[in-house]
């Protein structure tokens, strides 16, 4: 499965996830981002609004729980709080976003960047494969009116249940987890430029050969990613230009991904991959181009929403765990806006971004009554519904 901003199979996600959200008692609309909102109102409108979900979109050849989980959860949530004829004081939006793996354009987090609003026009100018930019890709998808930005309204925060990606819980044998801090990622393209030329005539001394210094460039990225601890660092796309078995590569192109709990070792590890880039591109006589796509801090998640959580963990009788991000997540580009607070479901062997992601039921309805009960305590906090004792 492979569900990419604006694309056909985002649009037949948004009707079936939006059918649930209105089935759910939401209203339903599309956001100027391709984002697919949910509304609950609250009753009284000056009590904010609580923000609740996930993204949509997929990487390529994805599992069917990174992402998806967190929306039809948070929508779940709602269903319940309805059934239970819980009247809380503050909206509740559920948030489903276009972007987050940032597979259609190379960057990440497009979606919630547009609520957010952190999102720079540059941005809408970034072009596909095919050379459809975003604002087009959004404008042809049919989009809402109006700006896609929460920025400046009344928010109690940003909640989001997702698979934990990793194989700690297993290991912990523990359900759910809370998370403390999201990794810092870089994501860049980097392309090597030579001289295409006949396979068969071109001495091999006079080449100029792109693809000889990607391969390069891909082994220095893993010695990097093993140079320290905490660091991870990744070529997961790659390309061979012009990609005939008889024409030796005249340009190639890779896409980093490097990742650190600590914004300034992640830097550094960037800036010495840039230097090697360079310098392997020096000894081969090809040029180099170097485009950073994105650069995100690391991120705390917000200690009092986490606390909420912990609660409600205790609440649910399951054992506390508490863990770092690896991967990014649309918590990230929320907590510019908002206080944001994240719940990690066990994933069967840490399994993601692969057809083989899973989880147990038994651990997702755990999640669920998390979930509802940090709402609940939230409204506590919030001052206003008392919900009865056996609903905590
Ligand atoms: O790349 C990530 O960490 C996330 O899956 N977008
Ligand atoms: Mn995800
Ligand atoms: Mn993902």
């Amino acid at each position: 499965m492979t569900r990419w901003l604006a694309g056909p199979a985002m649009a037949r996600a948004n009707a079936l996830v939006g059918g649930w959200m209105a089935e759910a008692g939401m209203a339903v609309r599309v956001d100027a981002a391709g984002n697919l909102v949910g509304h609950l109102p609250g009753s009284d409108p000056d009590a904010g609004t609580l923000l609740l979900g996930s993204h949509l979109d997929t990487v390529r050849d994805a599992g069917a729980f990174d992402g998806p989980l967190g929306v039809i959860a948070a929508i779940e949530c709602v269903a319940r709080l309805r059934a239970q004829e819980v009247s809380l004081p503050f909206s509740v939006d559920v948030l489903g976003f276009s972007d987050e793996e940032g597979l259609r354009f190379g960057t990440a987090y497009l979606g919630s960047r547009a609520v957010a609003g952190t999102l720079g026009p540059e941005l809408f100018g970034v072009a596909d494969a095919d050379g459809v930019t975003v604002g087009e890709a959004v404008a042809a998808f049919g989009a809402g009116p109006g700006a896609a930005s929460r920025r400046g309204e009344r928010l109690l925060g940003y909640c989001e249940l997702h698979i934990e990606q990793g194989p700690e819980l297993e290991r912990r044998d523990a359900p759910v987890a809370l998370v403390t801090a999201i990794a810092g990622a870089t994501r860049a393209e980097v392309r090597f430029t030579g001289r295409a030329g006949h396979a068969g005539t071109v001495p091999m001394e006079l080449r100029r050969d792109a693809a000889c210094a990607l391969a390069d460039f891909v082994l220095a990225v893993e010695a990097a990613g093993r140079s320290q601890p905490g660091l991870v660092a990744t070529v997961g796309r790659l390309a061979v230009l012009p990609g005939a078995p008889n024409v030796i590569a005249g340009e190639a192109v890779a896409s980093l991904d490097v990742r650190h709990a600590d914004d300034v070792v992640r830097a550094a590890a960037v800036d010495a991959l840039r230097e090697r880039a360079g310098a392997l591109a020096a000894a081969r006589g090809v040029e180099l181009a170097w485009e950073q796509r994105m650069a995100t801090p690391a991120v705390a998640m917000d200690p009092g929403l986490t606390e909420l959580l912990a609660t409600a963990v205790a609440g649910r009788g399951v054992p506390e765990v508490r863990l770092p991000s690896g991967a990014g997540h649309d918590a990230v580009a929320l907590s510019e806006l908002t206080g944001a607070a994240m719940l990690f479901v066990r994933c069967a062997g840490g399994v993601s971004h692969h057809p083989d992601e899973s989880v147990q039921a038994a651990d997702v309805a755990v999640a669920l009554d998390v979930l509802h009960g940090f709402v609940l305590r939230l409204a506590e906090v919030a001052g206003a519904a008392e919900p009865s004792a056996s609903q905590l």
